[in-house]
């Protein structure tokens, strides 16, 4: 059984940041011979793998970020968790991968969650249990083709804020000199490919003091894409709520789930649009947002090759609205939109 020091009784939970926690419950899955046999929930933590799998020489992998959140009657609940499936579904297609159906995933997810249950968060807290699935090739394989097995896995920990918390004014500096993805590549899916590249540009970005890094789209230089870990909004000073659209940028759900809140209940005017690098100067207000993200203001944006600085209102802003409906819908404190909450326990 689980005999682990790490115990619930002794997490912060309101100190909490992103960090990875070994919980005593993951969920595994084998795909082999053209069907998934699933394991269900192990505690071991650790896996063994071929050293021939496609998933760590020729990046036959994605994953998904989904989180669990407790509501103030004590439940647990999810936030659009078949999203995240069909996402991932985009992924394996994208990838040659098998797709996980969304009833094994959702069902998957909810296992993890009831079995981890001490490890969701307290309602007050603010903190949520962020779940991680997994996928990736692992039979042996030495030519770049697809491998015949595969690992679908879950695991879970709590986390509270993804972006430095003890820094109020976030900045952001733009990439000049590296891209995420390529135009027809796979930035539209969450494969651990587009990540490598952006490790040492957020390392040399975190050196100089900023938070975060805007990437270009990489064919021209010219237009706003994304962070490298959430997409991004403004806010114009005409109240509009714009945000890039690409088809290499990360189809965000927290974007299109404040997108849709934006219109229905806010009526804000909401365009997607390429966002051409002086189009910055136009906001009011400039946000990044995702699963890990939230919605975190950004204060200021660095363009270090033509030496300009943009400066964002931070306090009393729209953004903040737009947060603060998400995070009562997601907590359970704010009527969702229909089939947005999937009920845990
Ligand atoms: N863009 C990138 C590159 C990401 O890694 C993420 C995180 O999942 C997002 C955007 C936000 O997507 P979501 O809101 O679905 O978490
Ligand atoms: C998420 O928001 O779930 C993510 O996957 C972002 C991750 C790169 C930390």
């Amino acid at each position: 059984m689980y005999n682990r020091t790490m115990n619930s009784k002794n997490i912060d939970w309101k100190n909490l940041g992103f960090d990875y926690m070994e919980l005593p419950y993951r969920y595994r899955a084998y795909f082999r011979e053209g069907s998934w046999q699933e394991q269900g929930l192990t505690e071991q933590s650790h896996l063994t793998l071929s050293e021939a799998s496609t998933g760590l020489h020729y990046g036959q992998q994605g994953y998904e970020g989904l989180k669990a959140y407790r509501t103030k009657e004590g439940s647990i609940q999810l936030f659009r968790p078949e999203e995240n499936a069909k996402r991932l579904q985009e992924t394996c297609r994208r990838l040659a991968m098998p797709e996980v159906p969304t009833e094994m995933f959702v069902d998957a997810v909810k296992q993890v969650v009831l079995a981890n249950e001490d490890f969701v968060p307290p309602y007050e807290t603010g903190a949520t249990l962020y779940l991680r699935p997994l996928i990736i090739g692992v039979g042996g394989m030495l030519g770049v083709q697809s491998a015949k097995e595969f690992l679908f896995t879950i695991f879970a920990m709590p986390v509270g804020v993804y972006f430095n918390k003890n820094k109020g004014n976030k900045k952001f500096v733009i990439a000049h000199e590296d891209d995420r993805v390529a135009p027809k590549g796979t930035g539209h899916i969450k494969a651990g490919g587009n990540y490598g590249g952006s490790i040492q540009t957020i390392e040399q970005a975190h050196e100089k003091g900023y938070d975060g890094v805007l990437y270009l789209d990489s064919k021209t230089h010219e237009y706003v894409e994304e962070a490298g870990s959430a997409n991004v909004f403004g806010i114009s000073k005409t109240g509009k709520l714009i945000t890039p659209n690409s088809t290499s940028i990360l189809p965000s759900i927290t974007k299109y789930s404040l997108l849709q809140l934006a219109r229905e209940r806010f009526d804000l005017e909401v365009i997607e649009e390429p966002i051409p690098l002086d189009q910055l100067d136009s906001f009011e207000e400039m946000s990044a947002c995702g699963t890990a993200a939230v919605v975190t203001s950004i204060g200021q944006v660095d363009d270090l090759k033509y030496g300009k600085s943009y400066h964002y209102k931070t306090e009393d802003t729209l953004s903040q609205k737009l947060k603060n409906e998400l995070l009562g819908i997601q907590f359970g404190d704010i009527q969702a939109p229909e089939r947005w909450i999937v009920k845990v326990k």
